[in-house]
């Protein structure tokens, strides 16, 4: 069973009357585990894709099913706590909270959840040390560099365990050396952790080392 299935899936922005046509008609199945690269022209809709498959976003028509579930069949509420369980962001832009530490930040997921908070934080400083930030627990957003920033928003998004890792140019702020490493950081977490990843870049050398690719082009998929 697909893990991400899209089914002739539309979206359209309305802009003062103006419909701005994004997706059109895009059908796809990610497997378990399955690992891919999401490339696309700036503004071809590759964030706004995202979204809508991590249920940020609703599209205009078509279905999202994740792990067989129908989104919409879910009220907000049960759609909140499934992306909670279940999803893990990479933004693009790393919407880090600017007041809380690296740690709260990356603990932040689970106290939204209510989870206990000693094991929170063991987690929390575990994965912070997986992304070699251990030395930075303490710093706010602004005290740290745009790569450890990064690497905290993922960190983050791996807090709750989710199934699937939605990843927004997760390495587009990072040197080549960092980003290589970031890069299999994710891959490693993804494997033992049996995630299904979608990583959206615009580094074509990263998007072929990684197993699978897929073009978005004219609001269409296509395979590379
Ligand atoms: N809320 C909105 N209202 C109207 N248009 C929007 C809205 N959000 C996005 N768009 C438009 O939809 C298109 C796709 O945006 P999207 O952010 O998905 O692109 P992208 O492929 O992620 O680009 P980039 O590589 O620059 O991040 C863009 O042309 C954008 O201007
Ligand atoms: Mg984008």
């Amino acid at each position: 069973m697909a893990v991400i299935k899209l089914e002739n899936v539309s979206k359209n922005y309305q802009l003062e009357n103006q419909p701005v046509p994004v997706l059109d008609n895009v059908t796809m199945d990610i497997h378990q585990g399955e690992i891919m690269a999401l490339v696309g022209r700036s503004g071809s809709g590759k964030t706004t894709l995202l979204h809508i498959i991590g249920t940020l976003e609703r599209p205009t028509t078509g279905k999202v099913y994740l792990d067989g579930v129908n989104i919409s069949d879910l009220n907000d509420n049960q759609i909140s706590k499934l992306r909670n369980q279940k999803v893990g962001f990479v933004f693009q832009t790393n919407n880090l909270l600017p007041e809380f530490t690296a740690l709260e930040n990356v603990m932040m997921p689970g106290m939204i959840a209510g989870a206990p908070m000693a094991q929170l934080k063991k987690r929390a400083k575990a994965l912070l040390g997986a992304v070699e930030l251990g030395h930075r627990e303490t710093h706010r957003p602004t005290e740290m560099s745009g790569g450890e920033q990064q690497r905290v928003a993922i960190a983050r998004a791996l807090l709750m365990g989710p199934s699937i890792l939605l990843a927004d140019e997760p390495t587009g702020n990072l040197d080549h050396k960092t980003s290589s490493i970031v890069k299999d950081l994710l891959l490693q977490l993804c494997a033992a952790h049996k995630i299904t990843m979608l990583l959206v870049t615009h580094d074509l050398e990263l998007a072929q080392s990684l197993p699978k690719q897929v073009m978005i082009k004219d609001g269409q998929l296509e395979n590379r």
